[in-house]
């Protein structure tokens, strides 16, 4: 097949592709969403680039013999096979027309979203499509996204297909396309699990499934469809990456808080939503060996309980003592599993640390963070790896009475949570920052700023809905492709190598230098 008539197949299976995707993702596609694409195809006064034009006649066309296709398997319609597509329709298009017809292919997806939204019933929302969508317009935007799928999607074909026996993967049978070990996936609840009166604990499987592969502590970007707009939200990985079918994230309810409560109230099995990741260096895999001392302050519990998981599960004589801290005893995430664990594992302790109970409601130790409490705790503590989590005033207690206790802090790990994040704040500003230009390729803006400033900041400045969690270069999560030009970092501690071999920035401490065009 020569590569003109790739294209111009290619360009006619387009529609049909994006149509399937968002209709029938739910496999209960409707006569709604039938008439909405048919109507599409016919008028297309919606359409302004002429390529797209010209073929949607031919999809009317050959709709009958794609659906025949589909029906039969030999259709794909995988994100892959979406990408492989897109990249073969976009490229050599001059920019311009590709920039008319991208934005051509996301009318055409939200026009069958409204009417997937509109089968769904009044005040509710198709979320299935609405997922699909967001995957979509990524796909149609972003040409590094497109890139990865297709390439994926490429291994895919090369590999034979695993076998599914309850929606599980084998893994003698499993390829590089069915580990999941960083870009962004979507995910399916499998089930939602009350913890406690407040915090719920969210089982995910990938769709495709896939098994999940990360850092015990790592956390993933969740990508929700709230109120008709995509909300991110940062949460830790709460399971272990020993057992790679299944992704966990566990969540507690924040008064007011707009994403804590959608899913508590909102997110039930089978429903599905995008994510990111994984993102994250607390892990005690890459940090001191053990004997191990985590330290835990109320939703801190999640990196620790993954590391406590994962080291348990695949280190005959890992030596944990695990102390966590909560106001009250109906407080307490992961009790029951915590104290199961201490009962099979003779090296395994745990302790439970009430700072509001009165002896009546705990019999066990009671108060805030001392030293001298957690020394008597752990008396060995001076000889442990600590690793330690929970909102900021905690965890800055625990670290400041181990310092001064003399514990080497080398051998001392935390993360907190707690603070909003702020603008990026420079380390190293420079002194003569000169006149420069972010480009946001995907965005389509252009905007002057200096070189001191902060791509993230920029872009979120100019209503550029830019992902980014700790705005420190910690995380990972802002990174994106350099397209063209030069950025400056002063710190790059959450890229690796290959990112920067692959031209990958952090948005959150990346500095333009002259002009800098980013896949944004
Ligand atoms: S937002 Fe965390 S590294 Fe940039």
């Amino acid at each position: 097949m020569t590569a003109t008539k790739d294209k111009s197949t290619a360009i006619v299976e387009l529609p049909m592709l994006l149509f399937l995707r968002i209709a029938d993702g739910d496999g209960a596609m409707s006569a709604l969403e039938m008439e909405r694409f048919d109507a599409l195809l016919r008028s297309p006064d919606w359409c302004r680039s002429a390529l797209l034009r010209r073929s949607l006649p031919l999809t009317e066309r050959d709709k009958g013999a794609l659906w025949r296709r589909y029906v039969d398997g030999d259709l794909d319609v995988d994100s892959g096979a979406v990408a492989a597509a897109l990249a073969c329709v976009l490229a050599e298009l001059p920019s311009e027309e590709q920039a008319i017809l991208e934005q051509d292919l996301l009318s055409f997806s939200r026009r069958i979203l409204e009417a997937a939204d509109r089968r769904a019933g009044w005040f509710k929302t198709d979320t299935k499509a609405h997922v699909s969508v967001e995957a979509l317009d990524e796909l149609i935007r972003r040409p590094s996204a497109r890139v990865h799928a297709a390439a994926l999607h490429r291994m895919s074909k090369t590999r034979p297909a695993p076998t599914d026996s309850g929606g599980a993967l084998h893994l003698e049978l499993a390829g590089d396309d069915t580990f999941w070990s960083g870009g962004k996936l979507s995910l399916s609840c499998l089930r939602v699990i009350d913890e406690t009166h407040d915090v719920k604990t969210f089982d995910f499987v990938a769709e495709p499934r896939k098994f999940f592969c990360y850092k015990p502590g790592q956390f993933v970007t969740l990508e929700l469809p709230i109120d008709g707009r995509i909300v991110r939200r940062s949460y830790t990985i709460s399971s272990s990456p020993s057992r790679p079918h299944v992704l966990s994230v566990t969540v507690k309810r924040v008064e007011n808080g707009l994403v804590s409560n959608w899913l508590h109230d909102r997110l039930r099995a089978g429903m599905s939503l995008s994510a990111g990741g994984p993102y994250g260096k607390f892990t005690c895999v890459d940090g001191a060996a053990g004997p191990y001392l985590f330290v835990s302050g109320g939703s801190g519990v999640t990196p620790v309980m993954s590391m406590a998981r994962w080291l348990l599960d695949t280190a005959a004589d890992a030596d944990i003592r695990f102390v966590h801290f909560a106001r009250r005893p109906e407080d307490f995430v992961y009790e029951r599993e915590l104290r199961l664990l201490e009962a099979r594992f003779p090296n395994f302790r745990c302790d439970f640390v009430c700072s509001r109970a009165t002896p009546e409601e705990w019999s066990g130790p009671i108060g805030r963070f001392s030293i001298e409490l957690l020394s008597q705790l752990a008396p060995d503590m001076i000889s442990r790896a600590v690793y330690l989590c929970g909102p900021d005033g905690f965890t800055e207690s625990v670290r400041v009475g181990l310092s001064d206790a003399g514990f080497d802090m080398s051998r001392f790990a935390q993360e907190s949570f707690g603070g909003a994040p702020s603008p990026s704040t420079a380390t190293a500003k420079p002194a003569d920052a000169s006149p420069a230009k972010i480009v946001f390729s995907t965005s389509g803006k252009e905007i002057e700023c200096t070189s001191a400033d902060y791509v993230l900041d920029i872009a979120l400045a100019n209503g550029i809905d830019a992902a980014n969690s700790c705005r420190a270069g910690q995380c990972g999560v802002c990174k994106t492709t350099a397209l063209e030009g030069k950025a400056v970092h002063d710190c790059t501690d959450s890229l690796t190598e290959e990112d920067i071999g692959l031209g990958l920035i952090l948005a959150c401490r990346a500095r333009p230098e002259g002009i800098l065009v980013v896949d944004l």
